[in-house]
């Protein structure tokens, strides 16, 4: 299946993309991870981007689409998280599924309101080394800020205090908001509460992808 995870900021793509890479096995590219990675690493792209991520605004998209481009046509399956962000480089990726032959097959768009999310990103923490997401209020690890898979200290991201937080859900009903209409003439969009528990999401989630999946066996 080739997916996009669209929502806010904090709405729960990463969280259930994460579940769904596990229960399908499709592979999750989150733009975020790749960008926050390369930060950690110092590299020229992650140097480039390091004050625009900490301000909560959007990488240009000449250099996200180069990202994604080579992933989207080389994988036969995927998870879109945070991509794509803006109409050009939702037209961009159009281009590029076409010319590989390839299209999307559902939009899962998790809808959650602002005062939830800036709840949920301001007590979100994150281990360092594996990426697995927390939260101080709804998702504890078993041991204090320690991560369960690898004992790693649990960090919050530069990005996730409450100002940009806000500053983040501007950019995002601006630019972001906005292509989501762009597929509504063309794709299936299938709608989530995202503000049920997360078990609750995910259940839903999982219903409409194998609903989505025995449709293209058909
Ligand atoms: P990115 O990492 O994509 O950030 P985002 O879209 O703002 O999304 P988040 O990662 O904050 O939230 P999420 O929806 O994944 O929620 P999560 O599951 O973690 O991008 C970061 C930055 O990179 C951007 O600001 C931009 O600068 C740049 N960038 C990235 N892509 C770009 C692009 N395409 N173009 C340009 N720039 C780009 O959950 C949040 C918290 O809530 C967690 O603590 C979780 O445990 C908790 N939670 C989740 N679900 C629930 C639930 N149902 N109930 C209660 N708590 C929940």
């Amino acid at each position: 299946m080739k997916l996009i995870f669209f929502g806010p900021p904090g709405a729960g793509k990463g969280t259930q993309a994460q579940k769904t890479s596990e229960e399908f096995n499709i592979p999750h590219i989150s733009t975020g991870d790749i960008l926050r990675e390369a930060v950690k690493n110092e590299t020229e792209l992650g140097l480039k981007v390091k004050d625009i991520l900490e301000r909560g605004e959007l990488v240009s998209d000449d250099i996200i689409n180069k990202l994604v481009e080579n992933k989207v046509v080389d994988m036969d399956s995927f998870i879109l998280d945070g991509y794509p962000r803006t109409i050009e480089q939702a037209k961009f990726l159009d281009q590029a599924l076409e010319k590989a032959n390839k299209e999307i097959d559902a939009i899962i768009m998790i809808d959650v309101s602002e005062e939830e999310i800036v709840n949920r990103i301001t007590n979100r923490r994150v281990c360092p080394e594996c990426g697995k997401v927390y939260n101080l209020l709804t998702l504890k690890p078993k041991e204090d800020m320690k991560c369960d898979l690898d004992g790693a200290k649990l960090i919050q991201r530069d990005d996730d205090k409450e100002d940009t937080v806000r500053d983040r859900y501007r950019v995002y009903k601006k630019n972001t908001e906005p292509v989501i209409e762009y597929y509504r003439k063309n794709k299936k969009i299938f709608t989530i509460n995202g503000s049920k528990d997360i078990k609750d999401v995910t259940k839903e989630l999982f219903n409409i992808l194998r609903g989505a999946s025995s449709d293209d066996n058909n």
